[in-house]
């Protein structure tokens, strides 16, 4: 059944408080509900609806009147007063056969909540929809130590508990823990004085690995206050990590659930990446407390009005922390790794899609991340002060709303009188747009008038007006059609640009070019010389720029670009077109100019150790086999797998003799700290000690794993024995797991090395063993995307040619499809590209996908996806 968003009807009825009662039992845990429902005043219809799935109803009442309503597996209705009334309900569920983990579960003996995004109705029969907002009371009763719920605690004696939230708020954002916690307690004084107790709340065996989420969290608390003027506003904030989680985290009001891999840290144990990712989810769910929760969504066709915005959030705060240009090249390579693919395949959709059939299906890299996008795009097109006055007034505006798309662009119209109309494409059309550029230079010419752009721009500098010749961009948009659309209309697209003279001035510095139609040109007057342009910088729309830039012009970007991303970008260019040449033309090898001017900008201790490790890395084969695909060449994955090798050997070779000097050079003698300069500091060590292996055959790697003090470089030592010393490696994966084997979050990364790190003929056979491995525990998602995961990331193994790769991956699809529906679905995504590759390898991906569709009572939730990718 699909869902639409034109459907859209106001709720019949809205809810004045909920009281909940849970009486915790592992198979029979009884939930009691009071809910004062009254009629809605917006709404014609007075239907009387509650969704509720999977649940035991043991009585139900109106005004205290026994009733006998209507059940089906979706809910019930049951007819109801003209007024307002009162309805109470007690049901039955079982959160230790909960294996789905979405409602009530059990995870290591405690008890959690997952109800985003319609998984409150597996708990009790509820208006389960983000238009109904009250403020809840709950009462816990268990003999565990801990009980917890949203909003603050009122009250608690010898096995109960009973919390209170004051603020009105969809039934998603509900959340119940107990168990037999421990916690890392810490206070925060909010702007206007008042002092919030922090908790995060572990098993007893984690406690040491919470101080850095507890950092983070106050930095997030401080950072929102001081960019936008966002204060806590309950007694009382508690994160608790939990081990088995479908997503990364939730935003709970009040009460966060966290994935333990998204919250629990220490040096020994957790990578340099670990700690900023950690560190950007506790931002995320932090922030979602006024973008999420105090203004939430009308319905989820509207998610990417908190998800988007919440990642733009956590992306400036990231920037604040750490590096701005590291932060936005990182973003741009997982935006193109995952967004694009999924914006130019079968499931492609808008911003904010229109239908779906499982809204789980839709918690995707196009809203989560484009979403974003869209918001960088608008800030940069409005300025930074009218997006300040934009977000001021949307807070005002909205607190306690459930808000859409249209009441966010609304406030961008009311502060800055544009009209918006045009931008709103951005939400409602999908696929990636691609760009076409040509530039045209006229030495002299004296009856053009001056660009209207250029004009505006008072940064502009003298050097503009000393010539009188003139350069001109012309741009051409076009987006290929997506799923449900044939025709695309022009976009707005932020072009920001910059010109350079031939010895490598900034003669235009940053400029923002609007364009709004299919094709626009965009001159630039009174140069002297014809300028090198630097397009598309800090990637000011997510598009496909189609310019083919000579590799003179690579190069000189990538020595004198005034601009970090554009500067990176040169250098990934000149990368790609390296492997490119090779692979349509066998006799070529790596491009020898383009490794030396590499590595005189690698040697330049000037730059940022981070932002050079950025600099190094070569596109990987997933992008590889979608650059060839988008110029019309069938990608063969494992030529792709052995040119990228050679292109790493050759370069390795080339730079032996710097490879000492720059290890020196980035080596960390201070304590460790997860801090920006040493994590870039590190990352690019542990490029070096790659090229270092190839040729020492793990020499070095060996020292490093045997004496590092952290997991950074214990594991990209490892990396680097499984892949250049095939003799030893089994030994050093043992004493690994001999090491670690009582921590789980290693050992998922143990288990992620082996299959990630395989050659391509080995991936299937080491995913394949690790399954049989008696800490294989299918129903954990960690380690279940850390086995299957990590197969469908190794390009070339998952692809191999006898399809065992596919097989393998399908087979354990359908076991996982039984118990956990939504982590199912999500990992069916790796096969989206499958139309991309050879006749026989899409023969044998479709076979394998007819076999997840045949599987009996498939979940709605992979039906769904299957059967888009295939259509
Ligand atoms: N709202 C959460 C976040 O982005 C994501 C959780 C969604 N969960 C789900 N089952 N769809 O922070
Ligand atoms: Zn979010």
């Amino acid at each position: 059944q699909t869902i639409y968003l034109k459907d859209y009807t106001p709720p019949a009825w809205l809810v004045e408080d909920v009281h909940l009662t849970f009486r915790l039992a592992p198979r029979a845990t009884r939930v009691t509900s009071r809910v004062r429902f009254v009629p809605n005043p917006e709404a014609t219809a007075r239907e009387f609806f509650l969704h509720g799935e999977e649940l035991k109803l043991i009585s139900c009442h109106i005004d205290g009147r026994s009733v006998t309503p209507e059940v089906t597996p979706e809910g019930l209705t049951c007819d109801v007063p003209d007024g307002p009334f009162t309805w109470e309900a007690e049901v039955e569920i079982s959160p230790e056969t909960n294996t789905a983990l979405e409602g009530l579960y059990m995870s290591s003996g405690m008890y959690c909540t997952q109800c985003e995004a319609e998984s409150f109705r597996k708990i009790t029969y509820y208006p389960d929809r983000p238009d109904v907002m009250a403020p809840f009371t709950v009462r816990i009763e268990s003999d565990l130590p801990v009980m917890l719920s949203n909003g603050n605690p009122v009250a608690q004696g010898q096995g109960w508990a009973e919390w209170h939230d004051p603020w009105k708020k969809p039934s998603y954002l509900f959340a119940l823990v107990a168990g037999n916690l421990v916690n890392h307690p810490d206070s925060f004084t909010t702007m206007s004085g008042r002092e919030v107790e922090l908790n995060i709340w572990v098993r007893p065996g984690d406690l040491h690995k919470c101080a850095f989420g507890m950092e983070a969290l106050k930095k997030s608390m401080k950072w929102d206050e001081e960019v936008y003027g966002r204060e806590y506003d309950l007694d009382i904030f508690n994160i608790v990590a939990v081990d088995d989680f479908n997503m990364g985290a939730m935003e709970n009001k009040g009460l966060n659930i966290f994935n333990s891999s998204a919250v629990l840290a220490s040096p020994e144990t957790s990578t340099d990446a670990n700690f900023e990712r950690i560190e950007a989810i506790i931002a995320h769910e932090y922030f979602h407390n006024w973008t999420g929760n105090r203004i939430t969504c009308r319905d989820w066709f509207q998610l990417c009005l908190k998800e988007g915005l919440t990642v733009y959030r956590d992306s400036q705060f990231t920037s604040d922390m750490r590096s701005a240009p590291v932060k936005r090249i990182s973003d741009v390579i997982d935006l193109r790794a995952r967004q694009f693919p999924e914006d130019q395949g079968p499931l492609s959709h808008p911003v904010r899609p229109e239908s779906f059939q499982e809204i789980n299906n839709f918690y995707t890299a196009t809203v989560y991340e484009k979403g974003a996008e869209v918001i960088g795009m608008l800030k940069r097109l409005v300025g930074d002060e009218a997006y300040a006055r934009a977000l001021d007034l949307y807070f005002e505006r909205h607190d306690g709303d459930a808000a859409t798309i249209e009441d966010w662009l609304k406030v961008f119209e009311d502060v800055t009188d544009r009209d918006l109309t045009q931008f709103k494409r951005w939400y409602s059309q999908s696929g990636t747009p691609r760009l076409k550029v040509t530039e045209e230079w006229t030495p002299a010419d004296a009856s053009r008038p001056p660009s209207r752009d250029l004009a505006a721009n008072p940064e502009a500098p003298d050097q503009v007006r000393g010539g009188t010749g003139t350069y001109t961009l012309t741009f051409e948009q076009h987006t290929p059609p997506t799923p449900g659309q044939r025709d695309k209309a022009p976009q707005v697209l932020p072009i920001a640009v910059g010109l350079l003279t031939p010895n490598g001035d900034e003669v235009v510095p940053t400029t923002l070019l609007e364009m709004t139609e299919a094709k626009q040109s965009f001159s630039f007057d009174g140069l002297t010389r014809k300028p090198v342009p630097s397009l598309l910088r800090g990637f000011s729309a997510p598009v496909v720029l189609e310019r083919e830039a000579s590799r003179e012009e690579r190069l000189f970007l990538l020595a004198h670009d005034t601009d970090s991303f554009t500067r990176w970008e040169a250098s990934r260019d000149l990368a790609r077109a390296s492997m490119l040449g090779a692979l349509t033309d066998p006799s070529k090898g790596p491009d020898r100019t383009w490794l030396e001017a590499l590595r005189g900008v690698v040697r330049d201790t000037e730059l940022d150790p981070a932002y050079r490790a950025l600099l190094l890395a070569l596109p990987g084969e997933n992008e590889m086999a979608q650059t060839l695909h988008e110029r019309g060449i069938t990608p063969d994955p494992e030529a792709i797998h052995s040119t990228r090798q050679a292109h790493l050997q050759a370069r390795a070779e080339l730079w032996q003799a710097n490879l000492p000097i720059l290890a020196e050079e980035v080596a960390v003698t201070a304590p460790y700290r997860p801090d920006a300069e040493q994590s870039g500091k590190r990352a690019l060590g542990a490029a070096v000690l790659d090229m270092q292996s190839r040729i020492d055959w793990g020499k070095t790697a060996a020292r490093q794993f045997e004496t590092a003090d952290n997991m950074t470089q214990q594991l990209s030592a490892l990396a680097c024995l499984i892949r250049y010393d095939a003799k030893n490696s089994a030994r050093y994966i043992r004493d690994f797991y001999d090491q670690w084997k009582d921590d789980r979050l290693v050992i998922d990364k143990w288990f992620m090395l082996q299959v990630s790190e395989a050659t391509p003929d080995r991936a299937a056979e080491a995913a394949e063993g690790l399954t049989q491995h008696p800490d294989f525990d299918l129903k954990n998602p960690n380690r279940f995307r850390a086995t299957l995961g990590a197969l469908a990331m190794n390009h070339a193994g998952f692809h191999r040619a006898d399809g065992a790769g596919y097989a393998l991956l399908a087979d354990w699809l359908i076991r996982l499809d039984t118990l956990n529906p939504q982590t199912t679905a999500r990992m069916c995504s790796v096969f989206q590209a499958w139309r991309r590759y050879d006749a026989d390898r899409q023969a044998l991906i479709r076979s394998n996908l007819e076999r997840i569709a045949a599987k009996p009572d498939l979940s709605r939730d992979v039906a769904e996806m299957v059967g888009r990718i295939l259509a």
